[in-house]
């Protein structure tokens, strides 16, 4: 049987045939377990990949997200195809990457993005003047580190890879009935097992 990470995959190369600039923007939903109120937060982030060890994101350990992560590892993601009205829903739990695995993403991400992380991997989350303040920051560093191929890696810079337990394929459909796709794991968590859903 096709797995969903090849599912997902063709969904993927799909919505690039059709043009989309940005298939890989997932909603993350993430929920804090001392929250009293169990208040559930949501937000964009953008997949850096995903195969079948999951789904995987890099974010700042000053962020909310991650501070919930750290306390609950349950989450959920959307990933919203716009030009083929197609979802795909997943939920399971968070494997933080360690840190050799962090440095190894850090060194392949282009000089500017590790410059702009660094200089604004300390101000996460706080209140700030202006971005000009930040702009500042990424010119020293610019000169600092203009001999060398790489910065240090950022202490802020946190991989997250979302491993499913769950996943649905929803595509809509205006003349017929949408089509539904659920993906759990299969017998004794070997491979996955499928059926189908009535729609909504
Ligand atoms: C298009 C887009 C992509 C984003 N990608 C990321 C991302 O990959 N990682 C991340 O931490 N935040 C990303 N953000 C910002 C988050 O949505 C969020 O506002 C910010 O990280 C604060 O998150 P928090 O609510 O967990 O503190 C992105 C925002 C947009 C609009």
């Amino acid at each position: 049987m096709r797995s969903p990470f090849d599912l997902m995959r063709e969904w993927v190369d799909q919505e690039c045939k059709l043009g989309s600039q940005s298939p890989n923007r997932a909603i993350l939903s993430t929920i804090a377990n001392e929250n009293e109120k169990m208040q559930p937060h949501s937000r964009v982030v953008a997949l850096r990949e995903f195969d079948d060890r999951g789904f995987l994101f890099f974010t700042s350990k000053k962020t909310r997200k991650y501070t919930e992560l750290v306390s609950n590892p349950q989450a959920s993601m959307v990933i919203w195809l716009e030009l083929q009205q197609r979802q795909v829903v997943i939920e399971g739990n968070i494997q933080l990457l360690n840190n050799e695995e962090n440095h190894s993403y850090w060194q392949a991400l282009p000089k500017h993005n590790q410059l702009k992380f660094t200089a604004y991997g300390p101000h996460t989350n706080n209140e700030i003047t202006s971005t000009s303040q930040l702009d500042v920051v990424y010119q020293e560093l610019s000169k600092q580190y203009q001999d060398q191929e790489n910065l240090p890696l950022s202490e802020y810079y946190k991989g997250s890879r979302l491993i499913p337990n769950r996943l649905m394929f929803y595509t809509l459909e205006s003349e017929s009935f949408s089509e539904f796709v659920e993906y759990i794991p299969g017998e004794n968590e070997e491979g996955w097992q499928s059926r189908l859903l009535g729609p909504c």
